[in-house]
């Protein structure tokens, strides 16, 4: 009976037990598990932020040997490249307030793709509303937004004063350059050389040697290829200061040798990257076929025949990679890469880039005197260009474009911004790995050129 009493007891209050401590588990799950998951969730909400926020986009190596395709993407890279949600733009330098809008407005990360699949802008939109020529005039709408602009030196104030405007026509014009409406396949090199109405000397000298337009053989024996050249000037007279009137014989020249574009601008230190982008639309409409551009100045030397090796080089590489399959839209530039350079900050110099008008640092570009792209990638260059706002420096200027389509220039030592050791210059061995050299006089040019007939030997 004891026992029974017992046990009876015991199932008593484990019969009562049970039912609480389930329902104690029950409101223990409703209560804990989402509290628990909303925890989870908040932990992973902060994590990832976290995350985002501290990445920093890889730094991209310089190369020393040119590998070709820098990168086989056809879309447009994001700008700016930090968080999206950065809507606040921290500098109040003008160029930065103009181009700020701008990078949001094309962010791909934003707007998605707007690229077809040739790479090309889907909806290109201009800088600016289209300027008709009769606007191009100097006019004050951002001197308000430069607090300095009185102490400014002319060149900058001047640059302000017509940085709205990149619409000038052409005064020279050589239309059938490439053939009937460029349709005709383009020359392997088309050679565009920065230069002033008075350095008849320089063209001629570049005519006759480095420059020279025709089938150009390759030096190791390569293959050759057709190599055109045309000098892209603007106008220097009586009319945009003082200069001595020597348009006839331009147009003499012109008639002579049909390599002349010049539009009507002042041709200024300032306005050189105008000569990049109306060259670009002319290329565009002129000459799109062209498979390779140098861009450089009238005071450089250049080993053709070597550059010709080289490229013909590069493209067997890129086309081994198109049948490997990673192929895409060429993204060929190359030159003397410049990486992490700020803006120069010396008012007496002049290269000069006030606080006011530019801050941060300059993208990679390739500068002293030269650089080669792919004429595909200079279509591009167009399209893109049109989203840039004009930047006083040309060479930083294609860095600015490159950059917006994602595309790192190359670095090839043989472009030799800062010359040759000076006892080196005068043996033509020094010059076996050189593409490119700065600051040749026409007499040096000519004395270079027919030296290096041949390939040197290293020393
Ligand atoms: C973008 O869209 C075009 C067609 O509209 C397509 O051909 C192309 O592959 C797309 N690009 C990407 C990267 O999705
Ligand atoms: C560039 O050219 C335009 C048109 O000739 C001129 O108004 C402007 O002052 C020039 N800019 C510079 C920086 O010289
Ligand atoms: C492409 O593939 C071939 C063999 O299929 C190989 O020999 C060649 O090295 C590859 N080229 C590149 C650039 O990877």
């Amino acid at each position: 009976m004891v026992q029974y009493r017992r046990v009876w007891s015991f199932s008593v209050s484990r019969l009562q037990l049970q039912p609480m401590a389930r329902s104690l588990g029950r409101l223990l799950c409703l209560c804990l598990m989402p509290c628990l998951m909303v925890g989870h969730l908040l932990i992973y909400v902060v994590v990832s932020i976290f995350v985002f926020i501290s990445y920093h986009p890889p730094e991209v190596p310089v190369l020393f040997v040119a590998p070709g395709t820098s990168s086989s993407s056809l879309k447009l890279a994001a700008h700016p490249l930090h968080p999206f949600w950065n809507l606040q733009l921290d500098s109040g330098a003008l160029w930065n307030k103009l181009q700020h809008p701008l990078d949001r407005q094309y962010n791909p990360i934003l707007r998605g793709n707007d690229t077809d699949a040739m790479g090309r802008l889907t909806n290109p939109a201009k800088v600016q509303p289209q300027v008709g020529v009769s606007t191009c005039r100097p006019d004050q709408r951002w001197v308000t937004h430069l607090p300095d602009f009185d102490t400014l030196p002319d060149q900058m104030r001047d640059f302000v004063l017509s940085m709205h405007c990149t619409e000038y026509p052409l005064l020279l014009n050589e239309p059938g350059f490439c053939g009937e409406g460029g349709n005709e396949e383009g020359p392997m090199l088309l050679i565009a050389v920065k230069s002033q109405t008075a350095n008849f000397e320089s063209r001629q000298a570049i005519r006759q040697t480095w420059g020279a337009s025709g089938w150009v053989k390759g030096e190791a024996g390569g293959e050759g290829g057709l190599v055109r050249t045309v000098f892209l000037l603007g106008r220097q007279d009586g009319s945009t200061g003082i200069y001595p009137e020597l348009g006839e014989l331009l147009e003499v020249e012109s008639r002579q040798h049909h390599d002349i574009l010049q539009w009507d601008f002042r041709d200024t230190f300032f306005n050189l990257t105008l000569k990049d982008i109306l060259f670009w639309r002319w290329l565009a409409a002129n000459c799109p076929h062209a498979r390779f551009i140098f861009k450089g100045d009238d005071d450089v030397f250049l080993r053709t025949r070597s550059l010709l090796d080289y490229l013909y080089q590069q493209e067997e590489d890129a086309r081994s990679r198109t049948i490997n399959g990673t192929g895409g839209a060429w993204d060929f530039v190359v030159g003397d890469v410049i990486i992490n350079a700020a803006p120069n900050r010396q008012p007496s110099t002049k290269y000069y880039i006030p606080d006011s008008f530019y801050k941060g640092m300059y993208p990679a570009y390739a500068g002293g005197g030269g650089v080669v792209y792919s004429g595909e990638l200079a279509l591009r260059l167009k399209e893109v260009s049109e989203r840039v706002y004009l930047f006083p420096i040309d060479d930083v200027y294609l860095g600015m474009c490159l950059h917006r389509l994602g595309i790192s220039p190359t670095h090839h030592p043989g472009f030799m911004t800062f010359d040759l050791p000076e006892e080196a210059r005068s043996k033509a061995c020094a010059y076996h790995s050189v593409l490119l050299v700065h600051k040749r006089s026409p007499k040096e040019m000519l004395r270079l050129w027919s030296e290096l007939q041949r390939l040197p030997p290293p020393c």
